[in-house]
């Protein structure tokens, strides 16, 4: 199978996994159920849990990384829900749709994002079960992650730093924990359910810090030159919202800089990890090349 297809089936196990892991809309209360559901199966590119089950396919895929890939899917969601909320970056598109909050309402939004949150941890311990030890790694990988020094932790300083003129450490923390923690767990994750020793784990956790902040720079620039249509969300957001990003901070042609050079960083940590012309590597090629 060529990359792209390869591409396609593992969206395609995703999106499956998600209809089979996630309570039906009509289990009660309905609302709550239909706005998960809806957020869930809004689109998006589904990179976190691609590349969860790359990742553990290329060291051996030793444990079913399906159930993983789509509990960090409903993790990434719930960040999403409660990201565009009014209090946040109050943000009405998401997916190319209007937010959780504006197609139902923000109090569902909020419950709706904590629900997926706390779905992911039982999908986690639910479907690991019989191999206890690899539970228990994965949930530390990514509560870990999600958390108040990570995830939340650079969601809390992204906050804090509207309007100021932030330095370039603070900017480096907010995209290392509020982005790339959660695309490194994915990889991390993933390594473990193939059964990576602890070099190549080494290896894994680099790549997702260098995939990650990639990430998030191509972001922050996008939101600036791209288009509502390709985007699937508001354009030129930040500025309104006076964020601190990698453009607000460097400048757009530092921020194109970094991207190449950290294109360059993760084609070397990829082939190290998985040789030439590897699925990762060109992965991680598309999303530094993103456009939405
Ligand atoms: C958006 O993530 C939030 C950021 C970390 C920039 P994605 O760009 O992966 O969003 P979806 O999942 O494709 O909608
Ligand atoms: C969001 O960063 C990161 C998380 C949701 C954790 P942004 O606020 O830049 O993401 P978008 O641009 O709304 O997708
Ligand atoms: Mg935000
Ligand atoms: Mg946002
Ligand atoms: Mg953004």
């Amino acid at each position: 199978m060529d990359h792209e297809n390869q591409l396609k089936d593992y969206v395609q196990q995703v999106e499956e996994g998600i209809l089979q892991l996630l309570p039906s809309i009509e289990t009660r209360p309905s609302q709550l159920h239909s706005a998960m559901t809806y957020s869930l199966k809004a689109g998006g590119k589904r990179l976190r849990p691609v590349l969860l089950m790359a990742t553990s396919e290329l060291f051996g895929n030793t444990i079913d990384a399906l159930p993983a890939a789509v509990a960090v899917e409903c993790l990434h969601s719930y960040t999403l829900i409660h990201d565009d909320l009014p209090c946040m970056d109050d943000s009405d598109l998401r997916r190319g749709k209007p937010s959780c909050h504006k197609q139902f309402d923000e109090a569902t939004a909020v419950l709706a994002g904590d629900a997926l949150l706390t779905h992911a941890f039982q999908i986690l311990g639910t479907a690991y079960e019989a191999t206890p030890n690899t539970a228990a790694k994965l949930v530390v990988i990514l509560s870990n992650a999600a958390g108040s020094q990570h995830l939340i932790g650079g969601q809390m300083e992204d906050i804090i730093n509207e309007g100021g003129n932030a330095d370039p450490e603070t900017l480096e923390y907010i995209h290392k924990n509020k982005t790339a923690a959660l695309l490194t767990a994915s990889l991390h994750m993933g390594a473990v359910l193939g059964g990576a020793n602890t070099t190549q784990i080494e290896k894994i956790l680099q790549l997702g810090e260098c995939l990650g902040i990639t990430f998030q720079i191509v972001d922050d620039l996008l939101d600036q030159s791209s288009n509502v249509a390709d985007l699937g969300k508001p354009i030129q957001s930040d500025t309104a919202n006076k964020k601190t990003t990698y453009l607000s901070v460097h400048g757009t042609e530092n921020a194109q800089q970094r991207v190449k050079s950290l294109k360059q960083q993760a084609t070397s940590l990829c082939e190290e990890i998985a040789g030439t012309d590897s699925f990762l590597e060109w992965l991680s090629h598309k999303m530094a090349m993103r456009s939405n």
